[in-house]
């Protein structure tokens, strides 16, 4: 009897009755690694009816005894490092030592949140009714903030620990239960994360973790009326998502097409490193990864050999030897980058380095003299390949999605941030989420809502007010 991993529900790990699995797929050897539950819509109702049982009574449990379960949680989530960072290897082919960084940077992440919510959950708004033009002081108004109820958590395969903490933590603390719905692959790394809060001792039903296909339980889920609140982050799906949930709040973030702005003045010898790091590590999946470099004409020679060196200093290889760049997520991922990568070859791109696959893995590769009709110009490839777009001034530059620009002049560098339509603009350095307790949010098509984790606790909350007359 082959082993597959329990889904959970009502503080218990439970097998599906629908008698289906799915199988996670090692990206370096492409065999398979694990199975999960394949759950049912049933299932997900349950799982729906209990969160809301459960929620009743956490809301009423007082903030500083929700903080210190969080505390514990976050400590055994960091004493369980090892396993779970093996998890990311081997599902995710996370490399080793950004896998332990993973999951200790979410340990972090809760203890941080634990402590914020009690700040900012413990503190209420008191009004008064004489500061409104006409009124006497004759009538208060308490605020304070409540849950929502239900959450519903979807993190990507990306982070599928660190994204699916940042989105427990807040929502726990500030009252709420919580579903999650982990990704395929990270299923069973985030399934590991949860024990870590189920040995902390979390109230039964509180936390659950539904796993499945997404064609069986995928909008059955998100449009689930027992929802009060989706956070989600990954790629395309969302948008479809936000179009299918319900009057409820989102908390949306995909990837866009990050674009690195190289002015003439900036330092070359910084940005070269800076931007093959924003590109290459996790080669390349993150949605804040440098995904297409606008250089200006004058110094875009210099830099792109400054970039080729830089390259060749990133190590190719399995990700428990922990190389810099491993094998992507998964085939169709890889058949993708290469898709864009044959186009670009078609339509006239120069290849700094020989284009070169095997299996998953795929070579780091920039690609020079890139023009607009090109699809890498556009599109996210989610692995190892960089372009370079040359411009003659920012104005001419189309994409309007700047994640970084590279220039010692600092009033330049506001002006074009204050022009770009990002959530997030970073100056001479790559673009990156930034520190958890950073805010951090896209525009657009780019996302819904800020996250971080004091604008994830305050956007699982609502305001309740208490008004009351005086004689
Ligand atoms: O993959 C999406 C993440 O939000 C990117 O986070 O910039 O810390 O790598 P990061």
């Amino acid at each position: 009897d082959e082993e597959v991993f329990k889904y959970y529900s009502e503080g218990e790990w439970k097998k599906s009755s629908f008698g289906k699995s799915v199988a996670i797929i090692n990206p370096t050897t492409r065999k398979t690694q694990y199975k999960f539950q394949a759950c049912t819509q049933e299932e997900v109702n349950k799982v729906m009816v209990n969160a809301r049982r459960a929620q009743k009574a956490w809301a009423k449990t007082p903030l500083w005894k929700r903080a210190e379960l969080l505390h514990k949680a976050a400590a055994i989530l960091k004493e369980h490092k090892g396993p779970i960072a093996e998890c990311l290897i081997e599902e995710i082919a996370k490399p080793a030592k950004d896998a332990i960084f993973e999951v200790v940077r979410s340990g972090d992440l809760v203890s941080y949140c634990a402590e914020e919510g009690v700040r900012i959950l413990g503190e209420s708004k008191f009004l008064t009714a004489d500061s409104f033009p006409g009124h006497e002081r004759n009538k208060y108004c308490l605020v304070s903030k409540i849950p929502l109820g239900v959450v519903l958590a979807i993190p990507p395969f990306s982070y599928p620990v660190n994204l699916a903490v940042s989105k427990i933590a807040p929502s726990l603390i500030a009252g709420n239960s919580l579903v999650l719905k982990p990704p395929t692959q990270g299923a069973v790394a985030c399934l590991h994360m949860v024990h870590c809060f189920h040995l902390a001792g979390f109230p039964k039903g509180l936390i659950s973790s539904i796993t499945g296909k997404g064609s069986e339980i995928g909008d059955f889920l998100t449009m689930h009326p027992g929802v009060n609140c989706i956070s989600f982050t990954g790629g395309d799906t969302g948008i479809a998502i936000s179009k299918k949930a319900g009057m409820i709040p989102l908390q949306m973030e995909f990837g866009v097409k990050d674009a690195c702005v190289v002015l003439e003045d900036a330092d070359l010898d910084q940005v070269a490193p800076n931007i093959v790091r924003g590109g290459f590590s996790y080669s390349g999946q993150r949605c804040t990864a440098a995904k297409v470099v606008l250089v200006m004409d004058c110094i875009a020679d210099t830099l792109v050999e400054k970039m080729k060196a830089s390259i060749a200093k990133l190590t190719v290889g399995p990700p428990e030897d922990d190389y810099d760049i491993t094998p992507v997520v998964t085939e169709s991922s890889a058949n993708y980058i290469e898709e864009l990568v044959v186009d670009a070859r078609k339509k006239g791109a120069t290849f700094c380095q020989e284009y070169r696959r095997e299996g998953n893995l795929i070579w780091p590769l920039l690609l020079n003299n890139v023009r607009q009709d090109m699809r890498i110009a556009w599109e996210e490839p989610f692995g190892p390949v960089v372009p370079v777009i040359r411009i003659n001034s920012v104005e001419e530059d189309q994409n309007q999605m700047h994640g970084c620009v590279f220039t010692k002049d600092i009033d330049k560098a506001i002006l074009i941030s204050d022009a770009t339509e990002t959530g997030t603009v970073q100056i001479n350095s790559a673009p990156a989420r930034g520190l958890d307790h950073f805010p951090f949010q896209g525009l657009r098509d780019s996302g819904i809502g800020s996250q971080g984790i004091a604008s994830s606790i305050n956007m699982m909350t609502k305001l309740h007010f208490l008004l009351h007359p005086r004689d």
